[in-house]
């Protein structure tokens, strides 16, 4: 199967960039997918330069009353199998969730369900993370249906809270955690060992070996605090 990847973003596509460098740091022919297109609903995002500095194709889809219409056309024109949102601000038109259930991803910046939703986005996130007295946030990575933030969760990893964090503090620690989880939960549902069941769960198929699916992440900076709080709440 050549699970052709198109990535929908709206802005500077740091994402899409950890996805691509993960996609093909290894031998062409293991690669779990291939980034085929980056779509964006809007002119001047910049993940828009960052596909085309890496010969991806990158189309723009104005909003509009045909947003719909255009983005299913494309992607089936495309032959797309699986669809990415990296930082892609508007709500996938369910014609399009319908048509690829299971096979549209998203990752948000804090652990699902808290601090997402419609409006839950960026900056906003970390803010009320902050003013909340959260001590530990963390990254999701979700299959996406017809509302924002709310399909099966995939993955999730912790990141401390720290007393001195201010938004972009914060932000950037999230952001490293995001580009190490990401593309591994990605081409985990990719080669199939993740799927997305007809209860609406997220679940591990066993790997071809017979393993237990699992992926091991980089060693993200945090880690260790994460597993520290682990060990002082005896868990
Ligand atoms: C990320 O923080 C992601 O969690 C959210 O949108 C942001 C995209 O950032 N969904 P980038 O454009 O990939 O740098």
């Amino acid at each position: 199967m050549s699970n052709r990847i198109a990535v929908l973003a709206s802005g500077r596509g740091s994402n899409l960039r950890a996805l691509h460098a993960h996609l093909t740091r290894g031998a062409a022919h293991d690669a779990a997918g291939t980034i085929a297109l980056v779509a964006s609903d809007r002119r001047d995002a910049g993940v828009l330069a960052l596909a085309r500095e890496r010969g991806i194709e990158a189309a723009v889809l104005e909003r509009g009353a045909t947003h719909a219409a255009a983005l299913e056309a494309l992607l089936r024109d495309r032959a797309i199998d699986w669809v990415v949102l990296a930082g892609y601000l508007r709500l996938v038109p369910a014609s399009v969730v319908r048509a690829w259930r299971g096979h549209v991803l998203n990752v948000h910046p804090a652990l699902l369900p808290a601090f997402g939703g419609q409006g839950m986005y960026g900056d906003r996130v970390h803010r009320a993370v902050l003013e909340s007295g959260a001590r530990v946030t963390g990254v999701t990575v979700h299959f996406v249906d017809e509302a924002y933030d709310r399909g099966a969760t995939i993955a999730q990893w912790p990141v401390p809270v720290r007393p001195e964090d201010t938004v972009e503090s914060l932000a950037a620690r999230v952001l490293r955690v995001e580009h190490a989880l990401y593309p591994r939960a990605v081409e985990a549902v990719v080669r199939g060992r993740v799927r997305l069941d007809a209860a609406g769960r997220a679940v591990a198929a066993p790997a071809p070996d017979g393993a237990r699916a699992a992926f091991t992440l980089g060693e993200p900076e945090d880690v260790e605090l994460a597993s520290n709080i682990g060990a002082a709440l005896g868990g």
